[in-house]
């Protein structure tokens, strides 16, 4: 017999699931590799035939080791995060050329597989964040293989060399064996993904001024850039006729991702996990001149130099460290792209930034992490900003415990583009969302549990609230120390809005099993949420 509470999100999942088939993606759908899928400009990380949600953590760099694991994984179930990414360190995996130490990859494949979670593991190799500290002693002891960069005064900078054949070769060989490696190990695919180097680029100059660099950088501009930028009619012009003032980033960039996007096409040649490049960040807003962040890496203006230039890299993420919503919003919208699906790798675990999440899922992403899952200091300490009477909750579980139940539908509707979020703003307690013929109302602050009193704010700006669009007059909705209300949008209709029924409840198996109604109290003045993880199906009417 059809329950009666039975969720309009199965109707949308079996929809998906016949036009994946029928679609474009149908060969990838029965394949069990992880693989991401693109439809309508938005993104879907399949894993195990359904979309997937990166509901994620990061290690601290230096932690994937037996002697420092079992803190992560407290710290990962502490956290009720889904997904580890942490470091693989090519200095481990390589002791001597050619011979390959698997034992920590192994290591962090069984611990994952006993603490329930997929694994997004991290290649520290050629780049960790700009410099080269994570090759191997055999390679650091010659360093004419691994030629560090030279700024424009002549400076030897700490940071490699893209020109450099020889350590290209030898990154591409280790990666190569890694990626074998996970294949003959991980046939449950508890990798989900393979992040190829760490924040690449170069910190203290803008590009490599080396008599190999100069000589390229003085030669024909390669025609495949000009072609994916639109610029064939420049062709044979060297980089500072075409590019003028972006020039020597742009040149950077090139070098830098041709390096990255070899390896990974080496790796994917032995088993196609997705790949991704994480990016330090640019101002989004101010757009500052080149050379005052990491040159080179995918930064948000260069990425379609970065797309031309490393197909095999699926994705390009931004490692999102601001804390103010004009900036991170401004990035998701930037990586957010048809040709780029949006994942954060690495954030803000902190009461505030853990609000972002919402943001981001509304934006369609397929996953999000914040950074130093093992270090309380980043996250579990920070408690900040909970309101007297509401019980102090791990920023990170905040998100997790509520979503990670129904992960795959969020998913779901994430790459269906019919979630929304709002997030709570310093000095602005009221925001509004379009929903079709309704207007939500969603304010900030622990629930006043009257009518006529509004919130007014959380001490810090904690709040969020997410809500998918079911039907025209049915939402999903869940929430963190905020309210929401609808009204009919078109205000002119005289229209009032009733709850038809509000249910408190729970995704089983893709089908939302109600615990309560809420009505009474509980909906007269709005839907309250406070720190408890909640998720309500709301049906709406008018009268
Ligand atoms: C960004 C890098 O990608 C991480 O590995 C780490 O170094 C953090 N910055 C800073 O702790």
């Amino acid at each position: 017999m059809k329950s009666p509470f039975r969720s309009t999100l199965n109707g949308i999942a079996f929809i998906a699931s016949v036009v994946f088939a029928g679609g474009r993606t149908a060969q990838a759908v029965e394949s069990a590799l992880p693989h991401l899928v693109q439809q309508d400009g938005r993104h879907a990380l399949i894993v195990d035939g359904a979309p997937f949600l990166i509901l994620g953590a990061q290690s601290n760099n230096s932690s994937a080791w037996p002697a420092t694991l079992p803190k992560v994984w407290a710290a990962i179930e502490a956290a009720q995060v889904n997904t580890l990414e942490v470091p693989v360190y090519w200095e481990q995996f390589e002791p001597e050329p050619g011979k390959f130490d698997t034992t920590l990859v192994d290591t962090l494949l069984t611990g994952a597989r006993e603490h329930k979670v997929r694994l997004v593991l991290l290649w520290f190799a050629t780049w960790k964040n700009g410099s080269a500290h994570y090759l191997p002693l055999w390679l650091k002891r010659q360093p004419e293989l691994c030629p560090r960069i030279i700024g424009k005064d002549g400076r030897r900078i700490d940071s490699p060399s893209p020109h450099a054949p020889a350590l290209l070769e030898a990154d591409l060989r280790a990666f190569r064996a890694f990626m074998r490696h996970l294949k003959e190990a991980d046939a449950q695919h508890t990798v989900i993904m393979v992040q190829v180097e760490n924040e690449p680029g170069s910190w203290d100059t803008v590009r490599d001024f080396s008599p190999v660099a100069q000589k390229l950088f003085a030669a024909p501009v390669p025609v495949e850039l000009l072609k994916a930028l639109g610029k064939e009619s420049r062709t044979g012009g060297d980089w500072a006729a075409v590019f003028g003032r972006d020039a020597d980033e742009f040149f950077q960039a090139w070098s830098v991702a041709r390096f990255i996007g070899q390896v990974a096409a080496a790796g994917k040649a032995e088993y196609p996990l997705p790949l991704y490049c994480n990016a330090a960040l640019r101002d989004p807003l101010t757009q500052p001149a080149a050379g005052s962040y990491e040159s080179g890496g995918p930064t948000d203006n260069v990425l379609d130099l970065w797309k031309a230039a490393a197909p095999a890299v699926d994705v390009l993420a931004p490692d999102i460290y601001m804390d103010d919503s004009a900036h991170y919003l401004k990035v998701l919208e930037l990586y957010n792209r048809p040709d780029n699906a949006l994942f954060v790798p690495e954030t803000i675990g902190s009461p505030t930034g853990t609000r972002y999440c919402y943001a981001a899922l509304a934006r369609g992403a397929i996953g999000w992490a914040p950074f130093g899952i093992d270090s309380p200091h980043r996250t579990i300490d920070a408690p900040g900003g909970t309101p007297a009477g509401e019980a102090a909750v791990n920023p990170i579980a905040i998100n997790c415990r509520v979503l990670n139940p129904m992960m795959r539908e969020i998913a779901q509707l994430a790459f269906e583009g019919r979630l929304q979020a709002a997030v709570e703003e310093k000095d602005e307690h009221r925001q509004t969302l379009a929903l079709g013929r309704w207007q939500a109302v969603v304010t900030f602050g622990p629930p006043t549990g009257g009518y006529g009193k509004n919130p007014k704010g959380n001490p810090e700006p904690v709040g969020r609230l997410l809500v998918a669009t079911l039907a025209e007059n049915e939402f999903l909705v869940t929430g963190y120390l905020c309210r929401i209300d609808f009204k009919i949008a078109e205000a002119a209709s005289g229209a009032q809005r009733e709850f038809l029924r509000v249910e408190e409840g729970r995704y089983e198996n893709g089908v939302f099993r109600p615990l309560r109604i809420w009505n009474g109290d509980e909906t007269d003045w709005g839907l309250n949420f406070g720190s408890a993880p909640q998720v309500l199906r709301v049906q709406l009417g008018t009268y």
